[in-house]
């Protein structure tokens, strides 16, 4: 049976949890296969799977339809849905509609928020209605216009106090755990070490109850990753070598073979 939420709020500060993106049935029956704790349909799709710039172009249907491709192809994970750009947070009934359709038609067992004070009373009330939050809190890649890119979060004594009350609070509204991007090890640490939710790491340092990345950089398909991700494979790499052999192969006439088709014998009146 899939964890639920709460087994994996039990896993904090009882072993490292592991969080991976996932885009597509394939792709996910690998991860879970593998082992992963929770495959994260992330908005990131709008730069690793869609072609798009960055992820505010990225669509409810868009996360819906991928969310749903995941969910069918999992069976020990926990999948969580992102909630893209203006899908939550514009009013409380289109945003509790948008993350009840993630559950019922995508299949997840959670959302996740890219938080700010406008996410508290919406966490609250998701979780009142049994849509369990995952919050997500340091660099929002949906906030690109107003952060000016994609650089740490934290750095200053502020911006780092900001974050941690932020967690605090969505703690206490109910989210049962907290993603925690591009910050300072040193305050993901102490966030860490404060809340009973777990905390789950993307470029914020070692000691969180978990790491997340984008699937796509960790097997190594795609041209850009992060300076806090780490390539564990070569699948662009192998995807190149086999695709040329395909079309070598073709072009010089050894694909298809006589065993790749079949010939049926009585048909020779059709000619
Ligand atoms: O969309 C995404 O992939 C994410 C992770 C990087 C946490 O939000």
């Amino acid at each position: 049976m899939s964890p639920t939420v709460a087994d994996v709020r039990a896993l904090a500060g009882e072993r490292p949890i592991t969080m991976l993106t996932a885009y597509d049935a394939p792709t996910a029956r690998i991860a879970d296969e593998a082992g992963i704790d929770v495959l994260l349909v992330g908005d990131s799709m709008g730069n690793t799977a869609l072609g798009y710039e960055d992820t505010l172009s990225v669509t409810l249907d868009e996360v819906l339809s991928r969310t749903a491709a995941v969910s069918r192809a999992t069976e020990e994970a926990l999948v969580v849905a992102d909630m893209p750009f203006l899908s939550f947070g514009v009013s409380e009934e289109r945003s509790i509609d948008n993350a009840g359709r993630l559950l019922t038609e995508g299949g997840a067992s959670a959302v996740k928020l890219e938080c700010g004070s406008h996410t508290l009373a919406l966490t609250e009330r998701l979780v009142d209605l049994g849509i369990p939050v995952m919050a997500h809190l340091g660099l929002t890649p949906q906030r690109v216009n107003q952060l000016g890119g994609y650089g740490r979060q934290g750095t200053s004594q502020e911006a780092a106090e900001r974050i941690a009350d932020l967690a605090h609070e969505h703690e206490e509204a109910g989210a049962f755990s907290l993603v925690l991007e591009h910050v300072p090890a040193n305050l993901a640490a102490a966030v860490t070490g404060e809340l009973s939710i777990p905390t789950i790491g993307i470029g914020a340092g070692p000691d969180c109850d978990g790491q997340v990345l984008v699937v796509n950089d960790v097997i190594g398909l795609g041209e850009w990753s992060p300076p806090f991700s780490k390539r564990f494979g070569d699948v662009g790499d192998e995807m190149e070598r086999a695709i040329a052999a395909y079309c070598e192969a073709v072009a010089s006439g050894e694909f298809p073979a006589p065993e790749h088709g079949h010939v049926e014998e009585g048909l020779d009146e059709l000619y």
